[in-house]
């Protein structure tokens, strides 16, 4: 029997990158995959390359642009319809734009889609997992993360924005939320873990109107992993029985590492997730 044999996996932004790779990892062993996707045929495509790919015909498409709250709920209400039990999701979608434009609910799109996001598809999805425990929620941050520093008198960069201080904001935002969930699911058999997946030949930023990375990206891209490799970490927290039990964690290459010193603020995080709380309209238990 393989290894996730049994397990159903939830995987945001599973059409290309470093969540397809990682939904292919996770087929293989044998799990059944819930991609997502903001375009239903794009979704389908991608869920047929990866069943060809695992050889596992599990793969399971819900469409959302996750920069919308109503389309979260939406999409997490589906996700409960379809899946009895939820062993692992995966909060993978995220991106970097260099100019500051606003979702639908007329928030940041960067601090919306990166953190908020997660933030409201866990809160809406914790029930499912915590009753199918174990069970692991695994977040993709960024080495960026140690940049980046949580600015509460100007969160949606208001006063002053800059696409790479959004995007730090966002990363480490995500793993002070991994480090709060932990925390607040000390009991529950249900694990929170971040992690780095290395500098990944993606579509990444691809969609930023002013293609702002695209010279580094050029001067990198020799350098960089290929998206199999950069979601090694990701299957590695989804799967492996090395990491059972771990949590309150952030991790690269495998490995446990230090993140930015803020993150282990507690103070700082139960402020990051009241403030959240109160963006995406969950009411939050002390
Ligand atoms: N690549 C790197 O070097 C690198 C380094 C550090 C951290 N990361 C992190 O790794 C994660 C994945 O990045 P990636 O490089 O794989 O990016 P990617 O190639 O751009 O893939 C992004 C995925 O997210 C989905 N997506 C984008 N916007 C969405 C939205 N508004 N609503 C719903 N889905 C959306 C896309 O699906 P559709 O387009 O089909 O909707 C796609 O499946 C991100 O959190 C990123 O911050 C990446």
């Amino acid at each position: 029997m393989k290894p996730m044999t049994g397990k159903t996996v939830l995987i945001t932004g599973g059409t290309g990158g470093i969540g397809k790779a990682a939904a292919v990892g996770l087929a293989s062993m044998g799990a059944r995959v819930g991609i997502t996707g903001r375009d239903q045929a794009r979704a389908e495509r991608a869920a047929t390359d990866i069943e060809a790919e695992s050889g596992n015909q599990a793969v399971d498409v819900f469409v959302a642009d996750l920069s919308s709250q109503t389309e979260v709920r939406r999409m997490a209400g589906e996700v409960l319809a379809a899946y009895p039990r939820l062993d692992v999701l995966v909060n993978n979608v995220g991106g970097f734009w260099s100019h500051r434009h606003m979702t639908a609910d007329g928030l940041e799109h960067t601090f919306a889609l990166n953190h908020l996001a997660p933030f409201l598809l866990t809160s809406l999805l914790l029930e499912r997992l915590t009753d199918s425990a174990p069970a692991r929620i695994v977040t993709v941050s960024s080495a960026a993360q140690s940049m980046g520093k949580i600015d509460f008198d100007d969160l949606m960069g208001e006063q002053d924005y800059s696409g790479q201080r959004a995007y730090n904001q966002s990363k480490l935002a995500n793993v002070m939320f991994t480090y709060e969930l932990a925390r607040r699911l000390e009991t529950t058999g249900v694990t929170a873990t971040a992690l780095h997946p290395g500098m990944t030949n993606t579509s990444f930023s691809a969609e930023d109107p002013a293609r702002a990375m695209a010279p580094v990206v050029f001067v990198v891209r020799p350098f960089m992993r290929s998206p199999r490799k950069g979601a090694e970490t990701v299957v590695y927290l989804a799967s492996s029985s090395a990491v059972e039990g771990v949590s309150g964690m952030y991790y690269a290459n495998r490995r446990a590492k230090r993140s930015n010193d803020s993150s282990y603020d507690a103070e700082v995080t139960a402020r990051l997730w009241r403030v959240s709380a109160e963006l995406v309209g969950v009411v939050v238990a002390s």
